[in-house]
């Protein structure tokens, strides 16, 4: 048995080889390991390392730690709905970062502490509010309408609520960076002035820091919005205010691909196979977010950035580095102003934790004599928030044979939609899987795996393992449920 990524066919496809890491090939090349597997939980699987995970806690507090500044670190558990996940991160020493009632009730439920916890809920019911309230969690507060709604019930229960106001509308560049998240900026401090002048609500919300999330990648942003953020800490405590925190979200980038060059490689053959200079490398010539218009390429690649070569802690490291205008860094001034600097990373703690694996069911040419690699699983068990997941998979031949012929194949999944193909990419493999052979998917546990999994068809959801030690080879015995 062999693991094997790509034939070298003729004409090749672009390759994207992932990172990866030796636990991942521990079960890629145990077939027999992947039947009972299969056999116990069904297909298909998401297998969690948890001693990955934790080395991704430390990486970061690591960091931290080079620092004088106080800080802390919340898991973004919307990332992942693995349950074991959370007393992984509590015992490595970080908190979790909720986003809903349920959420928030499964941390308090395994004893996770008041303080190692917040929520930062888009939408907030009473009942979260109430449950967040009573159990002394600090919430992230996104506009008006929920500090009045938290009053009411920090009054009904006559219980103080922690709070951190969440902004947004930073200036980066002379323009306003746009979220529908938060308070402006440029009104937050007037409408917090105008809420608190009502005596008793501040004995009722405690207002102990800000917060913020930004889209998109950019560590010189997330420099000046923190800077913003502390001035508007310091206007604050002027006026009376606890600011003891600001809180950056999560958004740190991870790499996910071994190589730039492939990476140049596949935008460009993807770009060349739209204008038909090339033979196409996506699922109908899918432009993944590019498309032409009068011979010439518009647009750009709508999926996350998958090569990277700032990632984590170097991404964070610069942050932090960012000077404002009087040269004084995101550090110096979060010390010398004696603010903790708070982060939510989810995606990035997940980097190399996770992998799913899908047992084929059939194999069947289409009439544009395409293969169709039919896997025991379905699109919504494996789907990115952006245009595609661009990684390479694995396939484990049961029986690897060198005499059949290399094929470009397409993976299916079981939803009865046309656009079922879970990856838009047509891959290349040295032979035609047979069925019961695994197809892995590697570092999928950030998002991938769960963000967007549904049960249509009554299709029941893929089951969750962790493996919690490191081994040199694993049994079935080996890897722990929920
Ligand atoms: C408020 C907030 N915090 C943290 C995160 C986690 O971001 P990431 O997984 O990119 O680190 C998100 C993601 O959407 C978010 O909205």
């Amino acid at each position: 048995m062999k693991i094997v990524h790509q034939s070298s066919m003729k004409q090749q496809l672009p390759r994207l080889r992932p990172l990866t890491s030796p636990w991942m090939f521990n079960i890629m090349e145990n077939t027999q390991l992947q039947q009972e597997l299969f056999d116990t939980y069904g297909s298909p699987i998401n297998v969690h390392d948890l001693p990955s995970f934790v080395g991704n806690i430390k990486e970061y507090l690591e960091i931290l730690d080079t620092y004088p500044f106080k800080s802390q670190i919340f898991f973004a558990r919307k990332a992942n709905k693995f349950r074991n996940l959370i007393n992984a991160a509590v015992n490595a020493g970080i908190g979790v970062d909720t986003a809903s009632y349920q959420e928030l009730k499964q941390c308090l439920d395994l004893k996770v502490q008041a303080d190692k916890l917040i929520s930062t809920a888009a939408i907030k019911n009473n009942k979260l509010l109430e449950l967040a309230v009573q159990e002394g969690v600090l919430l992230i507060i996104d506009n008006q309408d929920e500090l009045q709604q938290l009053l009411r019930v920090a009054k009904r229960l006559d219980t103080p609520a922690k709070i951190g106001i969440r902004v947004s509308g930073f200036a980066y560049q002379g323009k306003k960076l746009y979220s529908r998240f938060g308070f402006d900026i440029d009104t937050v401090e007037h409408t917090l002035h105008d809420f608190f002048r009502e005596s008793g609500n501040k004995t009722y919300l405690q207002v102990e820091g800000l917060h913020f999330h930004l889209d998109g990648y950019s560590t010189a942003q997330r420099g000046h919005s923190i800077h913003q953020s502390l001035d508007l800490a310091m206007r604050l405590r002027e006026q009376g205010f606890t600011v003891s925190f600001i809180d950056i979200g999560g958004g740190i980038l991870m790499n996910y691909l071994a190589s730039k060059n492939e990476w140049k490689t596949f935008q460009d053959t993807l770009q060349q196979a739209l204008l038909d200079n090339h033979r196409p490398i996506t699922y109908n010539n899918d432009g993944l977010g590019y498309s032409t218009r009068n011979g010439k390429v518009e647009g750009t690649l709508a999926t996350y950035p998958y090569y990277n070569e700032n990632s984590k802690a170097s991404f964070l490291r610069d942050i932090l580095e960012t000077p404002d205008a009087h040269s004084r860094t995101v550090a110096q001034r979060l010390h010398a102003l004696k603010v903790e600097l708070r982060l939510e990373p989810g995606r990035s703690l997940l980097n190399q934790v996770g992998m799913t694996m899908a047992r084929v069911a059939h194999r069947k040419v289409d009439a544009t004599g395409t293969h169709l690699v039919g896997l025991e699983m379905n699109m919504s068990q494996m789907m990115s928030s952006s245009a595609d997941f661009l990684l390479d998979p694995f396939v484990a031949f049961q029986a690897r044979d060198g005499a059949k012929p290399a094929v470009e194949v397409y993976f299916t999944g079981a939803y009865c939609l046309e656009r079922d193909i879970l990856l838009k990419r047509k891959i290349a493999l040295p032979q035609l899987p047979d069925i019961g052979d695994t197809i892995f998917f590697v570092n999928t546990a950030g998002y991938m795996m769960h963000f967007f999994e549904t049960e249509a068809h009554l299709f029941q959801r893929a089951r969750n393992l962790a493996l919690p030690q490191k081994k040199a080879t694993y049994g079935l015995k080996d890897f722990e449920g929920e």
